[in-house]
């Protein structure tokens, strides 16, 4: 398996199992994580999933560069493919995932956890995408996802540079929005992922859709969008158990229906 997976209540964290190669991206690696992510989807008592990596030293190496001189152009182009497909289901499962950055997060890695709803850094972490330093591009998102995030000025002082940076001006920038000492950083992240499973299933997922789905659209569609993602929490159950644990002044029991 080269994924350790742990299920806490409504949690679930994965654990890349592969810290002699730094975590990096195999081709096994990411048949497995697709495959996660497909059941993930598929599981209703899931509300949230913490991504990190083995060790202290790697969150994720990006490719693994030895398997990679193994591989033909066309098994290149197929691995990136199945790169941008997991990312893109990571970004449309019906739960946040939390991406808890244990170290290094380079090229792939750090586009792993750009693909994740949040990130959480050990303040070790370092971060970047070295690709034009290897004679390539980032290949799985990262030219169009953390300019996204940080701005276009910022993510090109790190694609053009490809320089490592701290965590902690990661923080500064948006890159992560937290950060945690290196021994609390599994716990903190978990913490961060149950705080956000204690709401409503539905509405996690359409907070999701509407934030992910109205950002690239003119601000008008994008409150279209929004109202239509309401429109569909008006209609639950969980709605109405809201209101009604408000009334008898204790916490929701949400159902996700
Ligand atoms: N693919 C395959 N193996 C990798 C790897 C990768 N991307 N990154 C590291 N490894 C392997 C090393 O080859 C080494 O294997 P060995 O013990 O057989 O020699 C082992 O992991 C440990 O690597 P090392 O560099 O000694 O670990 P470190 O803890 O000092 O540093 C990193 C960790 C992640 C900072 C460093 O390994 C690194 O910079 N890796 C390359 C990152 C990169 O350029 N990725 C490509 C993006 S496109």
């Amino acid at each position: 398996m080269e994924f350790r997976v742990e299920r806490r209540g409504a949690v679930e964290t994965w654990t890349i199992d592969g810290e002699s190669r730094r975590n990096a991206i195999s081709r096994a690696m990411l048949a497995e994580l697709r495959q996660l992510v497909a059941r993930a989807g598929a599981d209703r008592a899931l509300r949230c999933v913490v991504v990190t990596g083995s060790g202290d030293r790697a969150f994720c190496a990006g490719a693994d560069l030895k398997e990679r001189a193994t591989m033909s152009a066309d098994d290149v182009h197929a691995f990136h493919q199945g790169l941008r497909d997991a990312f893109l289901a990571i970004e449309a499962a019906p739960q946040p995932f939390v991406a808890a950055l244990n170290g290094a997060a380079l090229g792939g890695g750090l586009e792993l956890a750009l693909a994740c709803d949040l990130r959480i850094a050990s303040e070790t972490a370092q971060l970047g995408l070295p690709e034009v330093g290897l004679g390539i591009i980032p290949g799985g998102g990262g030219t169009a996802r953390l300019p996204r995030l940080v701005g276009v000025a910022r993510a090109k002082d790190l694609v053009l540079t490809a320089r490592r940076c701290s965590a902690a001006e990661a923080l500064s920038t948006g890159l992560v929005t937290r950060l945690s000492p290196p021994e609390r950083l599994s716990e903190e992240a978990w913490a961060l992922a149950a705080d956000i499973a204690r709401n409503a299933p539905v509405s996690l997922r359409q907070a999701k859709r509407a934030v992910d789905g109205g950002f690239d659209l003119p601000l008008v569609e994008a409150l279209a969008l929004e109202n239509r993602l309401y429109q569909d929490c008006l209609a639950t159950e969980d709605r109405r158990e809201a209101l009604r644990a408000f009334a008898e002044k204790r916490p929701p029991v949400f159902r996700g229906e």
